[in-house]
């Protein structure tokens, strides 16, 4: 289930709303233009399940978003804690890696098949904190300022859709708005 934070995005942010409605949500996020969808989870995918299969499985689910909104690249993203001893290192540079805020020149659009992460939407003075589970499919537009926030125990897989297989690259904006505001694993500790 979604859950969102706005935050004020002066030097001291202020919260601004908490929510879990659904409704809310989805109105929240359209008037800054993203898109917030969600598809009926399928169960019995483990965490071992390689991109074929996860894409096997919402095969209908994507070839209808893939036909409505032309993407031209899938793929699937995940990380999942393990017990090797390099783990807290490729959990670090994972989670390093957008953290700070970026833009993109292609939308960033995810659904998240299980685990969960934070995508922190910088627009019109606001921050929306947007904790994204599974079922959630969140469509952020090209240009649009963020970051995301995996956690320090990044446990996620999500598809990835794209306009462009040119590689997926962020244009950093040097705004160091995203260590003012509550991190993934704050605002999983608040919310519960
Ligand atoms: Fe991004």
């Amino acid at each position: 289930m979604t859950y969102l934070t706005v935050y004020s995005d002066g030097e001291t942010p202020e919260t601004l709303l908490r929510t879990e409605d659904p409704a809310e949500i989805e109105a929240a996020l359209k008037e800054i233009g993203v898109r917030l969808r969600h598809w009926e989870v399928v169960d019995g995918l483990g965490d071992d399940a390689g991109q074929e299969e996860v894409l096997e499985v919402y095969r209908d689910e994507v070839a209808r978003i893939v036909a409505e909104e032309g993407y031209t690249f899938v793929d699937v993203a995940q990380l999942h804690p393990d017990d090797s001893p390099d783990w807290p290192e490729r959990a670090a540079a994972a989670r390093a890696k957008f953290l700070d805020e970026h833009t993109h020149d292609d939308d960033e659009v995810r659904f998240f098949v299980s685990g969960s992460g934070i995508f922190y939407l910088h627009v019109a003075g606001k921050v929306h904190a947007v904790l994204c589970e599974a079922g959630d499919l969140l469509s952020v537009p090209a240009r649009t300022t963020h970051w995301f926030d995996m956690g320090t125990s990044p446990d996620f897989t999500a598809i990835r859709f794209f306009h462009d297989d040119d590689g997926w690259v962020g244009d950093f904006t040097g705004d160091p708005i995203a260590s003012r505001i509550p991190d993934y694993d704050t605002i999983v500790a608040t919310r519960s």
